[in-house]
Parts: structure tokens; sequence; C-alpha cells
């Protein structure tokens, strides 16, 4: 079901105003600005990135990850002059059910303009049309009102609620899970 040619040659993706492509620890600099932002990093509820090579070392886990098979890491830049606007992976691909977890994030300065829609409609394409994916899942901060907001603009719906699923900094979060079918995916 899963096209594995994608792990060859790695899918670059074309929108209007984006150009999403690999992630390279070339970008090591910028992600560590995104990383280490408190507001980007508000919901995320993992550890900021203090140094950079913190983000250098999260980029090779990532690139790892795609050589094994089992993600797919984009920066996102903004067409004509690849200015960094942030990232947006699908990770877990999961080839007995054909599902994979869609996450991303974007630079504070670039919020609220559209670009994240932009950026999900052109992987969630890529997700079904190419990459053989039956399904999408997002896992959330409940918390995480713009992530929600963005989600279900984007179509995916409200599958669990998962109470204290998940334990970080010294406390047990609550997780909120939706996913996307391919049959649902209209594209806008
Ligand atoms: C979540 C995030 C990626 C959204 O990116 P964005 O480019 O600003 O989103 P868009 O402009 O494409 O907006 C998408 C939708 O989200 C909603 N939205 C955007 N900003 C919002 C806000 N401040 N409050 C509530 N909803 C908001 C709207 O429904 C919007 O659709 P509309 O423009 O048709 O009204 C960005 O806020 C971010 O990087 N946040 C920090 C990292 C993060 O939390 N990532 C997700 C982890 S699960």
């Amino acid at each position: 079901m899963i096209n594995e040619k994608y792990f060859d040659n790695f899918p670059q993706l074309q929108t209007e105003r984006l150009c999403l492509r690999k992630q390279e620890l070339k970008d090591a600099a910028h992600l560590q600005q995104l990383r280490s932002n408190e507001q980007v990093m508000t919901y995320m509820d993992s550890d900021l990135h203090l140094d950079v090579r913190t983000s250098e070392a999260f980029i090779a886990r990532n690139l790892a990850s795609y050589e094994k098979k089992s993600g797919f890491f984009w920066v996102i830049t903004a067409a004509g002059t690849g200015h960094y606007l942030g990232d947006i992976i699908l990770r877990k691909i999961d080839r007995t059910n054909a599902r994979a977890e869609i996450g991303y994030t974007l630079m504070p300065e670039f919020w609220g303009g559209g670009y994240m829609k932009e950026a999900m409609r052109a992987v969630i394409n890529f997700g079904f049309k190419n990459l053989g994916l039956h399904s999408i899942e997002a896992n959330i901060n409940p918390a995480n009102t713009t992530s929600r907001e963005l989600l279900l603009k984007m179509g995916f719906v409200k599958e669990a609620y998962f109470r204290e699923n998940y334990f970080y900094n010294g406390k047990f979060l609550d997780t909120e899970i939706y996913s996307l079918l391919k049959k649902d995916f209209i594209q806008q």
C-alpha cells in the first residue's frame, strides 16, 4: 500500500506561496530559533532547544528516521526566497494500517496568514494521493485552540480524549486525538 519510492527520492512539495523541502543539518540554527521560542513551545510539551547542538541532534534523528523509512521531515520555506518559516512532518508511518501522524510548527511572525493550512493541504494531499496513506492522525494538547481549529478546518474529526496519558515535566497531561480519512479529505 505504501509507495516506498518516496524513501529513495525525498518528495519536495510546492504550493502557491511555499516550498516544502527536506530538513537538513544546515537548518539547525533556524530550528533552534523556532524551538527555543516559548510562545511556539507553549503546547508542544517537549523540551526547548537551548543550543544549536540540540537542534542538530534532533535533525540527525529525523534524518535517521527517514533512512529507516518511518517518517518525512519537511522545512517550510517561502517559495522564491527560501526564507525559513517552520516545519511539518509525517511520522510513525504504519504500513499495516496505512496510517501516519502529522505534526507542525511555524515561526510566530507568520502565524494567522494561512501558511499552515497551505502546507498541510500539500502534505495531506501527498500522504493520500502519492504515499498511499488511508488515514492521518494528529495529537494535541487540549489547550492548543489554534491547532484544534486548524485541524477542524482541514476536515479532521476528534476521535478520542486520553486522560493523563502523557508524562512531561513532572505532570501527567491529557491528549486529544484527531484523524482524517482519505475519503473525507476534500482538497480545498
Ligand atoms: C498551530 C500553528 C501551526 C498554526 O499556523 P498558522 O499558519 O498560524 O495557521 P493558519 O493561519 O493556516 O490558520 C489555520 C486556522 O487556524 C485557526 N487559527 C489561526 N490562528 C488562530 C488563533 N490565534 N486563535 C484561534 N484559531 C486560530 C483558524 O481557524 C485558521 O483558519 P482561518 O484562517 O480560515 O480562520 C501555529 O500557531 C504554531 O506554530 N503554533 C505553535 C506550535 C504548535 O502548537 N504546533 C502544533 C502542535 S500540535
